[in-house]
């Protein structure tokens, strides 16, 4: 790599989230309104571009792609880009996985994992249907949990992924780290976020890590790892399962100062960070007369305006989430 991607914080960018539908087939409380305004089917980036794009990120030092939503697996031809991008594995690309909510893993796993992925994350919040339904307001837990299944037979490795909410999954924590364990597979806890209007006031179900900490230490026996995936992620081992126990603190415990990522929406704008600040065009630059060379310095804007980091708060009744925009249309 010539020029690799470095921050004026000197955080060196290694991998990129690409969200490749802002659409889900859920309709988690936190995350998103029931009716839900998605960005304009005209402006999403087309396979071919989403592909060339990720080529000048590969070309440009990101090792690590993370294809992301919505729910990235309600795209029809997300599988066709999975294998795309699967052939520069071992070319410049050292990792490519998912974030998925699972419900249509069934049909999609083995395709993934013969596109060249090792492990991808799963959403998953509660174990209970009727809990699920309302939280998600779809009811497809059974889906989600074949899903998991599926992608297990597949062979890829698993992580689940649960935002911890007070009053809706705060009592079912441990016995939900007890039974991905005892699959084998690891979960990372992670602090909601206000990013976006919703129904609800975030701070209603808003439970910081630090608290479930606690909770935690009661049950089980927590000894930092030094388990490292390239994610926000904090990795605990857990005696008591044998199981790892990641923990995502945007709110009680920032981790900005080893920031590796940035992320692009489905319409080709790369945000430099999840918490805000300005966006860079890259559907303008794929679309000029030297594609290559405008997504290059494109590039080289979207490190000079990386902010430091995000100032995300849920601590006041009735405040306007940090950000307008949805977790959804950038994936995280
Ligand atoms: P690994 O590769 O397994 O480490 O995955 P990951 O944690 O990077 O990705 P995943 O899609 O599973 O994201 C888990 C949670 O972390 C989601 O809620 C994301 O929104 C959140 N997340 C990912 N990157 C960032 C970030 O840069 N800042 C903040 N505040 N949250 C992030
Ligand atoms: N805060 C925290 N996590 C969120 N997710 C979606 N919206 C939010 C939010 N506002 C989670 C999903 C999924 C991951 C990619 O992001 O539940 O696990
Ligand atoms: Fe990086 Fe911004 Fe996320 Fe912080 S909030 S980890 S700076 S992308």
């Amino acid at each position: 790599v010539t020029r690799p991607l470095l921050d004026q914080f000197a955080r060196r960018i290694s991998y990129l989230r690409l969200s490749v539908t802002d659409r889900c087939d859920l309709r988690c409380a936190y995350c998103m309104p029931e009716r839900m305004t998605f960005l304009p089917k005209a402006d999403v980036l087309s396979l071919e571009e989403l592909h060339r794009m990720a080529l000048g990120f590969i070309d440009r030092g990101i090792t690590k792609i993370r294809l992301t939503g919505g729910e990235p697996l309600v795209r029809r031809d997300m599988i066709e880009l999975a294998r795309a991008l699967g052939r520069k594995l071992g070319d410049g690309l050292e990792e490519l996985t998912l974030t998925t909510n699972g419900t249509q893993l069934i049909t999609h796993a083995e395709a993934l994992a013969e596109a060249g992925m090792r492990r991808i994350n799963i959403s998953l919040d509660t174990l209970d249907r009727a809990g699920f339904a309302k939280l998600a307001r779809r009811d497809m837990l059974p889906q989600v949990l074949e899903g998991i299944d599926a992608a297990l037979a597949a062979g890829l490795k698993v992580k689940l992924n649960t935002v911890a909410l007070k009053g809706i999954n705060e009592e079912e924590i441990p016995s939900l780290i007890a039974w991905a364990h005892g699959k084998g597979l690891d979960l990372t806890l992670i602090e909601v976020m206000p990013l976006g209007e919703v129904e609800e006031d975030r701070i209603d179900h808003y439970l910081p890590l630090s608290a479930v900490r606690d909770r935690l230490d009661a049950e089980f026996t927590l000894t930092p790892s030094d388990h490292r995936t390239g994610g926000p992620a904090r990795y605990f081992d857990v005696a008591e399962t044998g199981g790892r126990l990641g923990l995502i603190t945007p709110l009680t415990s920032n981790f900005c100062e080893g920031c590796n990522r940035i992320r692009v929406t489905a319409t080709g704008q790369l945000y430099p960070c999840l918490g805000g600040g300005e966006m860079v065009d890259l559907r303008g630059a794929l679309r000029s007369v030297d594609p290559e060379v405008a997504m290059s310095e494109a590039l080289d804007t979207a490190m000079r305006i990386k902010p430091e980091r995000h100032h995300f708060e849920i601590d006041r009744r009735g405040a306007a989430p940090a950000l307008p925009r949805h977790m959804s249309m950038t994936g995280g």
